[in-house]
């Protein structure tokens, strides 16, 4: 009886965190969609269009500034959401859905994040983006492969911005939108399952008494 309360707390917070989860994804994808808008996917066209984004479109500023903030808080909240349901595991089909759909939704965050990182066309943004190219090309079999997929074949140049750019706004915020779906459906599921087991427990109860 004494860690009935003990793993309410933690599927409520999960169920919770599934929420702001979703919520930061849609987030992220409409604040995406508002930076497509005006964003330039080309070597140096993308350091200025997100220049124009930032200073001359209104509130232009604003719709990026929470985009980085939903991108990267997704992460966090990701990473923690982790942590509780795992400290509240229940090997039920449900919670198995929402346990390998989050490691999932979080692996595409961070891929989400990765593949940003070239987006701002910057300095920093550049020689990061060279040197994990050259440990991602370090990786036996696959990795020359990785970085003809990645920059086109040849430099880094416009053919990397717009493959990158492909990733992270077609191919994984799509995954991450699907994934947060997934996710919740799990914990609404299990939260059904949990409420049905302790209405039985308390008919049986009643029953014996
Ligand atoms: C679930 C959906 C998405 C997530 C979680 C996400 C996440 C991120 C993250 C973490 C960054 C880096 C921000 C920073 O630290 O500066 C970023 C940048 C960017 N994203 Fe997304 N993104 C999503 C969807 C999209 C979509 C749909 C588009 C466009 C159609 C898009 C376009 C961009 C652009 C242009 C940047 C570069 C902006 C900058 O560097 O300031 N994103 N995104």
């Amino acid at each position: 009886m004494k860690n009935v309360p003990y793993s309410f707390v933690l599927r409520r917070l999960a169920t919770i965190l599934a929420i702001a989860i979703l919520a930061l994804s849609l987030l992220a994808a409409i604040t995406g969609i508002l930076l497509s808008f005006y964003y330039e996917p080309t070597a140096g066209g993308a350091y200025n269009s997100l220049k124009m984004i930032k200073f001359e479109i209104p509130n232009g500023w604003l719709i990026q500034r929470i985009h980085e903030i939903a991108g990267n808080g997704l992460i966090g909240v990701s990473l923690i959401e982790i942590v509780v349901m795992f400290l509240g595991e229940k090997f039920r089909p449900s919670w198995l859905t929402a346990w390998i759909s989050g490691i999932l939704l979080t692996l595409t965050a961070i891929a989400l994040s990765w593949t940003a990182m070239l987006l701002d066309w910057t300095q920093v943004g550049y020689w990061r983006f060279q040197i994990e190219l050259g440990t991602l090309e370090a990786i036996p079999i696959i990795g020359s492969l990785l970085r003809t997929i990645l920059t086109g074949g040849g430099a880094v140049n416009t053919v990397t911005v717009a493959h990158l750019y492909t990733l992270h706004s077609y191919v994984l915020s799509i995954g991450a939108l699907i994934l947060a779906i997934i996710h919740l459906g799990g914990l609404l599921i299990q939260e059904k399952e949990e409420k049905q087991v302790l209405q039985e427990t308390q008919a049986n109860l009643s029953l014996s008494e």
